[in-house]
């Protein structure tokens, strides 16, 4: 058995020529495959005298894990030089453009959710998320909606059966303005966010789904105003529906979570038959607004008198609808093809300010 020493040396010469995975796999099974020479060598232990097994044991041992060492560093190493030649050889060439068509297409709602987040992410806006599962406290109570608020009946809201653990009733958000309470009690003003999402109501007809989507917006600083309010509602409008014309009228209105509140109309004019925006002609209701209310901003744990903001919320499949010609609704959320693949969007379309945020 001396020359177990010449055969570590051997094995391990062996290993370390093996040219690829495919060579160094043949040594591993002559090695320590069932029928491989360590194999062997393992099995001859068996029939040893237990003083020859206490001297040879130990050696043999040491040369099955000599060489599985020895056949997991010659792996990596191969591997390793293969990725270095895939990577030096194949190229990808970024820029050119998707070779033949593509199965699938960008839904107008998400596509539209993008646009806002360039369009908000320009005026300095970042985008916050909620849970679409709501406590009652935040969806109402925190919005200033109390328990016996007519408001809560309006909503047609989706209760659950359970509470939460500390006992609030849970809901299915019936609006994003939840999202408002959230982000002040968890973020330090100032605060400039838009907030687009799933909503839901018990409602179903040409222009009301049961599921549908708003963007909440919301800013939180000092010395806002309504004038502020009307200028990013403008600016948003404008470069959304990438007109100049677009004219809004600020309607005195009712929330129960802004104060003073508006529902603001857009203009559009009849053309062909059909409703375009811009202009004074005709005006349509497009979104609900107003200067939030000081006791949700104390609510949240914000002092009314050093912090003011102003807040909207506005229906997204409306802006999609209104903007790309749908006229209904309950289509958006069928599944058909067909309409997907009239309607949707190219996934490399990314909106751009630049290059107009619906091309
Ligand atoms: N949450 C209101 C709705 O769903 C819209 C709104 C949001 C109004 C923020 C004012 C301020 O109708």
């Amino acid at each position: 058995m001396a020359d177990l020493e010449q055969m570590t040396g051997d094995w391990l010469a062996r290993i370390g020529a093996a040219g690829d995975l495919a060579a160094l796999e043949t040594e591993r099974v002559a090695a320590l495959g069932k029928q491989g020479v360590v194999t062997g060598l393992l099995k001859t232990l068996g029939g040893m005298s237990p003083e020859e097994r206490q001297s040879e044991g130990p050696r043999i041992h040491a040369l099955r894990e000599a060489v599985t060492a020895a056949i997991a560093d010659r792996k990596a190493a191969l591997e390793g030089a293969e990725l270095e030649r895939r990577l030096a050889t194949e190229g990808l060439d970024m820029t050119l453009p998707v070779a033949g068509a593509s199965e699938g297409s960008v839904h107008p709602v998400s596509q539209v959710m993008d646009e806002l987040a360039e369009i908000f992410a320009d005026l300095g806006f970042a985008v916050a998320t909620g849970p679409e599962i709501e406590d009652d406290w935040r969806n109402f109570t925190a919005l200033n909606i109390p328990e016996s608020h007519p408001a809560r009946a309006m909503h047609d809201t989706f209760y659950f059966d359970r509470k939460d653990g500390e006992g609030r009733s849970m809901l299915l958000r019936t609006h994003t303005s939840p999202v408002q309470i959230r982000t002040m009690q968890s973020q330090e003003p100032p605060i400039y966010v838009i907030a687009p999402g799933r909503t839901y109501r018990s409602d179903s007809d040409a222009t009301h789904t049961p599921m549908f989507h708003q963007v909440e917006g919301l800013v939180i600083d000092r010395g806002i105003t309504l004038g502020h309010l009307k200028w990013t509602l403008e600016t948003f409008l404008k470069a959304y529906f990438e007109r100049d014309d677009i004219v809004l009228r600020l309607r005195p209105s009712y929330f129960p979570f802004t104060e003073p509140s508006a529902e603001v109309d857009v203009g559009y004019t009849i053309q062909n038959g059909r409703r375009v925006l811009g202009g004074t002609d005709h005006w349509m209701e497009l979104l609900g607004s107003g200067m939030v209310h000081p006791r949700v901003i104390a609510n949240c744990g914000l002092d009314p008198d050093d912090w003011q903001g102003f807040a909207f919320g506005c229906g997204i499949d409306r802006l999609a609808m209104l903007k790309y010609g749908m006229d209904d609704l309950r289509a958006f959320f069928d599944g058909d093809m067909r309409w997907l693949r009239h309607y949707g969007f190219r996934a490399l379309d990314v909106p751009t300010l630049s290059g107009g945020v619906g091309a």
